[in-house]
């Protein structure tokens, strides 16, 4: 199986979790992607759900292919979200937000019941860090609040390069048009307290550690999909 199949086939057993009538929240990114486009044929052929998006991407995708959206003002409890992830370790601490979508990502799964996590088998590590970690911060003072992150992380004992995301005019832009750092510490031995000193870190909107929050990850390798529960 190529890459883009591996992420089928965790999508594909992601589907066998979506029971008829269910709240779902709708992840971001590659993975998610192919998520849609299967739960997209269960639709067409008369299945019920109401999705919430994480993100304008999933919402254009979920539109174009007729996967009935709502906000999650309208739902704001949700059964079930699937999503994938840039990194999952083995007690299924997760970094998320490659895609830029963290922020939406992390008020979605917290607003639902269970969260399964889709993942071919290159995103799972021993110790999270070798993704670089996106850090959602306000434009408003972004050198002041890198600083702050800056000095969290020497207090951590993490070091390495704490970079403006960007894209071909300019600074990336989240959803929520804020700015992202990615900073690329390397292995993090404390998720916990780095997730909290971000957290009280004014300038920082969210940050990519979701830790507590997966419930399930099916992971796709070669030899199948197979699901490593919290
Ligand atoms: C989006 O912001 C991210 O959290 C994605 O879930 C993550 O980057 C995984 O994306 P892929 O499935 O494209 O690897």
């Amino acid at each position: 199986m190529d890459a883009r199949q591996l992420k089928i086939a965790a999508a594909q057993a992601a589907l066998e979790h979506v029971e008829d009538g269910m709240r779902l929240g709708i992840g971001t990114g590659s993975t998610a992607d192919e998520f849609v486009r299967l739960l997209a044929e269960k639709v067409a052929d008369g299945f019920k759900i109401q999705g919430v998006p994480t993100s304008e991407r999933t919402a254009r995708l979920c539109m174009e292919l007729g996967v009935p959206l709502y906000s999650l003002d309208d739902l704001p409890e949700l059964d079930l979200t699937i999503d994938g992830a840039d990194e999952v370790d083995g007690a299924l601490r997760l970094i998320k937000g490659g895609g830029g979508a963290l922020l939406r990502e992390k008020i979605v799964a917290s607003a639902s019941s269970r969260m399964i996590v889709i993942a071919d088998e290159s995103k799972l590590v021993d110790m999270l860090g070798r993704f670089p970690l996106p850090i959602e911060v306000a434009q408003f003072g972004v050198a002041a609040t890198r600083i702050a992150v800056e000095r969290l992380a020497s207090r951590l004992g993490l070091s390495g390069e704490i970079a403006l995301r960007l894209e071909k005019d300019g600074a990336y832009l989240t959803d929520g048009n804020h700015f992202i750092l990615d900073a690329s510490f390397g292995r993090i031995p404390d998720a916990e307290a780095l997730a909290n000193g971000l957290a009280a870190i004014a300038g920082v909107v969210e940050h990519g550690l979701f830790l507590n929050m997966a419930n399930a990850a099916i992971i796709a390798s070669q030899n199948g999909a197979r699901t490593l529960l919290a």
